[in-house]
Parts: C-alpha cells; structure tokens; sequence
C-alpha cells in the first residue's frame, strides 16, 4: 500500500514524501519583486513544517508585466544571487523548491490603466473586466522568450524545478480556452492550435535547461464551462503533447473563474468541510492521469490524509498539493506525519488575501 510518506523520484529530483505546497502568491515580496525577510520566514516555516515540495507564488517574467502586486520577480539576472541564498536555505531544511513562473495578462486588477495587457483575443475578463490587446506573433515569440530565459534563470538559482502557470485564466490558460481564445490563426481554433503557445514554451525551456531538469506545468483538468471552456479530452490532448516534449510532472487544477454567472466553482472553493466536497477535482484528473504516463500532481479542496490516501491507492495521481491549508498551518505536514491525522484549522473561508500581505484570517492582527 502507498503512503503519502513515501519517498519517491521524478527524474533524478529526489522527493522525500507526496506532499506539495500548491504555488501561493504571498504578497509580501518588494516593489521590484525581490524577497523580503519576512517572505523568506514564510517559506522556511514551510520547509521546516514538512512539506516535501514547495512551488513559489507565481513570479513575474518581463518587469512591465506584474498582474499582483507583492510578487516574487525573475525577469533579469540579477535576481539569481539573492535567489541562491534562498534555495541553498530551503535545501537545508530537507524541502524541493520549485519557482513557479507566468505570463499574468488580463486576470488582473492590479493598475491595468498604467500597462500593456496582452491577451490571445480582446475579450473582457469575466472577473476583472480587463480588454487585453490580441497578440501579434511577434508578442507570443516574446512572451516564450521571456518565459524560457526566466527558466534558465530558475535553474541557475538552485531551485529543482520550474513550473509554467498554465492555469487560472492566466495567459496560457487563456490560450486553451475556447471562451477566451477566438483567433483564427495557427494559435486558436482546435485544441492542436490553441494549445501550440504552451508546447513551443516548453520546447523553448527544455532547450534552454537541458533534458534532465524538473520542467512542470499546472493547468485544467477541466475549465467546468460548457462549450466555452478546455473540457477534459482536450486537457488529455494537451498533457500527451506535453509529455512528447519532455514535461517532468503536470499539475491539475482547474474550474471557471466566471463567478458571477458560476458561483464557487472556481480552483479555491469554500464549503469543502465534509470529506464528499473535498479533493474536487481528482475525479477528473484520474480520468485524465489514466492515460499519462508522467507523474501527477492533484490540487484543489485537498484536506483530509485519509482521502488522500485512498485517492492515492485506487488512481494514477501520485501526489497532492496544498496551498490554504498551508498557509494556516504551515506544520501541517508534520502533524500528519507525526500521526496526528487531524483536519486541518483552514475551513476555505477564503479570506486569505491581505494587502499587507496573505495569510490565514485568524493569524490576521487587527489593524
Ligand atoms: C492567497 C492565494 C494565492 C494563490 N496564488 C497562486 C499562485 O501564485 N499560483 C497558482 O497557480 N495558484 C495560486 N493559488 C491557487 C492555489 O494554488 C490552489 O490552486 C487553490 O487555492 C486550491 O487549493 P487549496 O484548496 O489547497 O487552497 C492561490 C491561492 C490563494 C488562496
């Protein structure tokens, strides 16, 4: 019987339990985007709490193109001292870093009047209400570009691997949503179009990382959205191109971020405290990892060990990442481990954004 402590490999990445920290934005890095001591504290409480593997929050690749604020940036070179010093300390205290890396685009709130906002179509952002500017394949040559040199960058700082936002209606979730993406070029249409953004990428980072580095992606199982959305063939379509071109690990999130018309459906529901509403996207990830041969990482709701360990031994889903529940209880990994096979204190009450930096709610000093 697997365990969720099991030691296992991906590659030649040594990962000592199936136990990941899902990528949260912190806010809490500098205007520029570099660490601040108090974001480095919150990822050592991270590493020291048990977690097997940590992905950052996601980190901005061009300077101009920062969708939150308080982000960790990776857009020059200058970011890989600081940034040594940071694995080398995460390393130390037994914990796999991997950097999360993203092009933001109109999933954004953050001084869209002041900046350039690139999107496959113009198409408003059901949330934000953002018009991108469609893409020229001049602009999409640039974002892979941007994207592969931050994953040297990723590489040469001592993190273990990289992780492309795929995601969320990010960029790249964009592209492989029929809602969002209405070009009628080699990058929209079918799925072997729309999904020819995020397979060039990855091409362009294994060239420049080499064939041995953790490359992963996080992306939709499902966009939950009718005819609009990616649906899980297309997911499955995407994920076997991906492993053709070398991808490391894929990680399934998914939902649709039309809230208004599709209430808590989105990657971060609430209302999850029975274990029947928890974990809710492994179902159509399993589906999905049936036909994959790479490992896969299942996120969403995940909450209680016991769950997880049945997923874990009737599935093909190799490992579960958290993101809420960490940031309440960021030992929650050694509590588990320690036997203590408790729910955890985050009930997805969804408050853990703060502009002074997130966290969970009853942590939170009043003002
Ligand atoms: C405060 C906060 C920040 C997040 N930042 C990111 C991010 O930078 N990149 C990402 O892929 N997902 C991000 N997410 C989504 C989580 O990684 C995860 O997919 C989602 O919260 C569901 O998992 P959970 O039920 O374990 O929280 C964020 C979620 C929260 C609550």
């Amino acid at each position: 019987m697997k365990t969720l402590f099991d030691p296992t490999h991906i590659g030649t990445l040594p990962l000592k339990n199936r136990l990941w920290r899902s990528a949260t934005w912190m806010n809490m890095a500098d205007d520029k985007g570099h660490l601040t001591d108090r974001l480095e504290a919150t990822y050592l409480a991270l590493a020291r709490g048990g977690v097997g593997t940590i992905i950052t929050g996601y980190a901005f690749v061009l300077e101009e193109e920062q969708p939150n604020p308080g982000m960790l940036g990776i857009y020059e070179d200058s970011f890989i001292p600081e940034y040594q010093a940071f694995t080398k300390k995460i390393h130390a205290e037994g914990a796999n870093i991997i950097m999360q890396i993203v092009y933001g685009g109109s999933f954004t709130n953050f001084q869209p009047e002041n900046r350039l906002i690139w999107g496959p179509s113009a198409v408003p952002h059901p949330l934000t209400q953002v018009v991108p500017t469609e893409m020229t394949k001049e602009n999409i040559h640039t974002v892979i570009t941007a994207l592969a040199r931050a994953a040297g960058r990723v590489k040469a700082s001592g993190f273990d691997g990289v992780q492309l936002h795929g995601a969320h209606t990010y960029l790249f979730s964009q592209f492989l949503s029929p809602y969002f993406n209405r070009r009628e070029d080699e990058y929209g249409g079918s799925i072997e179009n729309r999904c020819k953004i995020v397979c060039d990428t990855v091409e362009a980072i294994r060239k420049e990382v080499g064939p041995d580095y953790g490359v992963f992606i996080k992306m939709h199982c499902s966009d939950e959205w009718e005819e609009k959305g990616l649906n899980e063939e297309e997911s499955l379509y995407v994920a076997k191109e991906l492993e053709k071109r070398g991808i490391s690990g894929i990680e399934f999130s998914g939902g649709n971020l039309d809230i208004t018309a599709h209430p808590n459906t989105g990657p971060g529901r609430s209302g999850i405290l029975k274990a029947e509403k928890q974990s809710y996207f492994a179902e159509k990830t399993a589906k999905i990892a049936r036909h994959l041969t790479v490992p896969v990482i299942s996120v969403g709701g995940h909450r209680s060990p016991e769950k997880l360990t049945h997923i874990l031994n009737t599935t093909q889903i190799g490992y579960f990442s958290m993101a809420r529940p960490l940031l309440s209880e960021p030992d929650l990994i050694n509590q588990w481990q320690q036997g203590n096979l408790k729910n955890p204190r985050c009930v997805a009450c969804g408050k853990c954004q703060d502009i002074h930096g997130n966290g969970c709610i009853l942590d939170r000093k009043p003002a």
